[in-house]
């Protein structure tokens, strides 16, 4: 099946032609009842879609091209544990780690709820063990500070929800996260830290990641140069892994790692025990109430119909931005402080599952696949990269995403901070005409010449295309709801460009090479077959590092 060669595909060519020059703001005037018409509910978030470049004939026709992708059937195959990541032949269950419900779900013949719940169970008595104070430190001394050592979907989660959700987090109790390999990272976050009572959490689904076991040995180094004996490292370090035999390897006990499995993507794991970090921050009730938002919504996800399901219509509109309109990113604009980590999370795990140009049958595309991710909070942001989108020459859709209710007590701040996100909708898909413009300076006072000389710099030409998802306050369900929202609606995308979303192949490569490399920035291997520019930039940096 070619995709673009569907006859839904043709059919919603026809639509963004019959859509061509017709402004938002004319969309909204003709339809008085486009809010209605345009918006969905989940429990307590609310998805404004209304701003797009649609009518429903076009929604309908998205809709269509989800049909002739089989979209509700790969949802069903999802679910039922089918081994849908095809190139590495494995199930994708991130839904069965929140499966509140606790049904069974079969991988080659096997419950994985038993698994799920019996770690969830372990994660909860350490959790209360750390908390209360009785699991101590090699010395005795009660855990103060938990670093998380992981890299990429063993870190962008955690780090995400612990920023998320800081008003809930449990007192006496500091978490921190270390990626980088960049010394650096490592060595501030150690500044001040008393060994004794550090635990560190080495969290790495493959535990092989170079980055995170240079780390965790720097770190096992630092504890043992304080604490001496090697006896130290079972009181101090736990693993989150799926892979036992490497973390015996590096001297963990069984005892204290907790296990996932395969079937979780390394991008789809805060829900597994890569999520011990978020439960030390927040306390286990806390994280679960996270699987149980996210819960709430794979069953909306699976139950709903297209026309109401939340993932589905979000997909979709990406879709049409994307293909139809040509949009080449994705901005993701959260009025929400404690949400700056989320575009760091959703460009890991939008790009790195969708970021393809093989289909799953192994021809190049014919079409374009996923869009880059990128945002950074509002207010921020409006003081930084909104000029682009209010009047540089790109389509870019935004996904604002705000909460009716502040978890912290300055609510004059908050009310600023909602109007300024509804501005910021309202002005992106309004815009405002040269008559308007002409009206404003003549009103200020500026003469005839002048206002013609500035028109062109003081209009916008607004049709700026946003979703809203409004919620009502930002705690530990809704935000569990509002990332699984997020990765079925990649999963969605996936599934109709026909792009293989559960592997990332695409960062070998680089992995590869930097471990050539490395022989040869130490200097222990001559510089060989690299290329000119490599040899060149090898030759500069040993001679700046003697
Ligand atoms: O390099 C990409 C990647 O494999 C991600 O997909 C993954 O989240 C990250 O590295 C970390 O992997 P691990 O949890 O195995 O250390």
């Amino acid at each position: 099946m070619v995709l673009n060669q569907l006859p839904e595909w043709h059919a919603l060519e026809q639509r963004r032609d019959a859509l061509d020059g017709q402004h938002l703001r004319e969309l909204f005037a003709a339809d008085p009842d486009r809010f209605a018409q345009f918006s969905l509910r989940h429990e307590n978030i609310l998805l404004d879609y209304s701003k797009n470049r649609v009518d429903a004939a076009t929604m309908e026709a998205l809709r269509a091209l989800a049909g002739a992708c089989d979209l509700e059937g790969w949802i069903a195959r999802m679910f039922a544990g089918e081994a849908i990541n095809l190139t590495e032949g494995r199930a994708v269950l991130h839904v069965a780690l929140r499966n509140r419900a606790n049904t069974s779900i079969l991988v080659d013949g096997e419950d994985v709820m038993p698994g799920v719940n019996s770690v969830l169970a372990r994660m909860r008595d350490f959790v209360a063990r750390v908390h209360d104070g009785n699991w101590t430190g090699f010395t005795g001394a009660s855990i103060r500070d938990v670093v998380n050592i992981g890299i990429g979907g063993s870190d962008l989660g955690p780090v995400m929800v612990t920023e998320a959700l800081k008003a809930y987090r449990q007192a006496n109790i500091n978490v921190h996260f270390v990626s980088n390999v960049d010394a650096a990272h490592l060595h501030e976050t150690l500044a001040g830290l008393d060994p004794a009572r550090t635990l560190f959490i080495v969290a790495s689904k493959t535990f092989t990641t170079q980055e995170t076991m240079a780390n965790a040995r720097a770190a096992r180094a630092w504890l043992l140069q304080t604490l001496g004996d090697e006896a130290a490292v079972a009181r101090h370090f736990v693993a989150l892994s799926t892979n036992a035999a490497a973390v015996g390897d590096f001297g963990i006990d069984a005892a204290n790692m907790f296990e996932f499995w395969d079937w979780v993507g390394g991008r789809y794991s805060l829900w597994s025990a890569i999520g011990l970090s978020i439960a030390l921050a927040l306390g286990m009730d806390r994280f679960e109430e996270l699987l149980d938002g996210a819960h709430a919504m794979d069953r909306h996800f699976r139950e709903a119909p297209l026309e109401g399901n939340l993932p589905v219509t979000l997909a979709l509109l990406g879709i049409w931005h994307v293909n139809f309109l040509g949009a080449e990113s994705q901005a993701v604009v959260p009025y929400a402080q404690n949400l700056h980590r989320l575009p760091a999370y959703l460009q890991q795990a939008d790009m790195e599952s969708n970021g393809k140009s093989a289909t799953r049958d192994g021809d190049f595309v014919a079409w374009d696949t996923g869009p880059v991710i990128w945002g950074e909070p509002g207010t921020n942001g409006q003081h930084a990269f909104f000029q682009l989108l209010h009047q540089g020459s790109r389509l870019v859709p935004v996904d604002f995403i705000v909460a009716a209710n502040s978890t912290y007590p300055n609510d004059a701040q908050h009310e600023m901070l909602l109007a300024n996100c509804l501005a910021q909708s309202a002005a992106l898909m309004t815009g405002k005409t040269g008559d308007e413009a002409r009206a404003e300076m003549a009103a200020a006072g500026l003469d005839a010449s002048e206002i013609e000389r500035l028109l062109p710099h003081r209009t916008y030409r607004g049709n700026q295309p946003s979703n809203t998802l409004l919620v009502e306050t930002l705690d530990p369900r809704t935000l569990g709801a509002l990332i699984a929202l997020y990765e079925h609606k990649i999963f969605c995308q996936g599934i109709i460009w026909q792009v293989c979303s559960y592997d990332q192949w695409g960062v070998e490569l680089g992995k590869q090479l930097a471990g050539q490399l490395l022989p040869r920035v130490r200097g222990e291997t001559a510089d060989g077959t690299v290329d000119a520019s490599t040899a060149g930039l090898l030759a500069q940096l040993r001679h700046w590092r003697g």
